[in-house]
């Protein structure tokens, strides 16, 4: 059932890819701010949301929906589709070509500390990149199977991480970042958690953090790169969440956690 429903998932997430891309050429409007003025949706984002939502709508009427821009629709049957329907929106409010639509299809209640993910997709239509997994088959780009790296030791770790809409929490964050740039290779912030996470993936980055993300801006690229060898989880042993996400290459995560704590992660800032 995984591989149909990365099928569908792939298939309906191309769709929207399309659409976002397509707006994006023709222009782009603020629709509305949300939690700061700094977190736009855009027309697109609603759009974008409103297809995704009409095409599951239409294959599977029984399963919920879970997305960013919209109400929440209960399940009647386990399975839920959690939706961002343009994660990186302000790199698409700027037309920097680091932008996606991201589904995941999960089983349980829309919660990543208990659910289990089934099936994912990711699509960057700037670059023409489509990331992908079913649970239990591997990950893909475009097609082609990848792998997240191996065998790396954090001063020699490209590591990303993003930052909140909030500016007290983006302050906090900096701080972290501080006490972490002279222990690894380098940081980059490039401003889409979902890519982030497929960047994990496919070996662009060795490991990925940040603290409060949604769970529609992990659900699908933490399975990818679980699927492509990478681990994935929060602190202290919890899973992947808005308390903490950290997706590293094989073998990094248990020392890249370690700096992590001694930068101060556990401190709370999310309010
Ligand atoms: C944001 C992006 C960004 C991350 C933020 C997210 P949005 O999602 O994924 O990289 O740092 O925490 O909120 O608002 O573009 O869907």
């Amino acid at each position: 059932m995984s591989i149909e429903l990365q099928k569908l998932a792939t298939d309906i997430a191309l769709q929207a890819g399309e659409l976002i891309y397509r707006r994006r050429r023709e222009g782009v409007t603020v629709a509305a701010t949300k939690s700061s003025a700094e977190d736009v949706v855009t027309l697109a984002d609603r759009e974008s949301e409103d297809l995704i939502r009409s095409l599951i709508a239409d294959a599977r009427p029984g399963d919920g929906f879970y997305g960013e821009e919209s109400e929440a629709t209960r399940s009647d049957s386990g399975i839920t589709w959690v939706v961002d329907p343009i994660d990186g929106t302000v790199n698409y409010l700027y037309d920097i070509p680091n932008y996606a639509v991201s589904i995941a299809v999960i089983e349980g209640d829309p919660d990543p500390l208990t659910w289990t993910a089934l099936a994912a997709t990711v699509t960057n239509p700037a670059a023409g990149e489509t990331f992908s997994a079913a649970r239990g088959t591997g990950a893909t780009l475009n097609g082609t199977a990848i792998f997240a790296n191996t065998d790396v030791v954090p001063s020699l770790a490209m590591v990303g991480t993003g930052f909140a809409y909030s500016a007290e929490r983006r302050v906090w964050q900096a701080g972290i970042v501080q006490q972490l740039i002279g222990q690894v290779r380098d940081i980059r912030r490039m401003g889409s958690a979902e890519l982030d996470l497929c960047s994990v993936a496919c070996g662009r980055l060795d490991a990925y953090y940040e603290r409060g993300l949604n769970p529609w801006d992990h659900a699908a690229g933490a399975l990818i790169a679980e699927e492509a060898g990478a681990q994935v989880g929060g602190l202290n042993g919890a899973r992947a969440s808005r308390d903490f996400t950290l997706a590293t290459a094989g073998g990094l995560f248990d020392p890249l956690h370690q700096l992590l704590i001694e930068a101060g992660a556990e401190a709370s800032v999310l309010g």
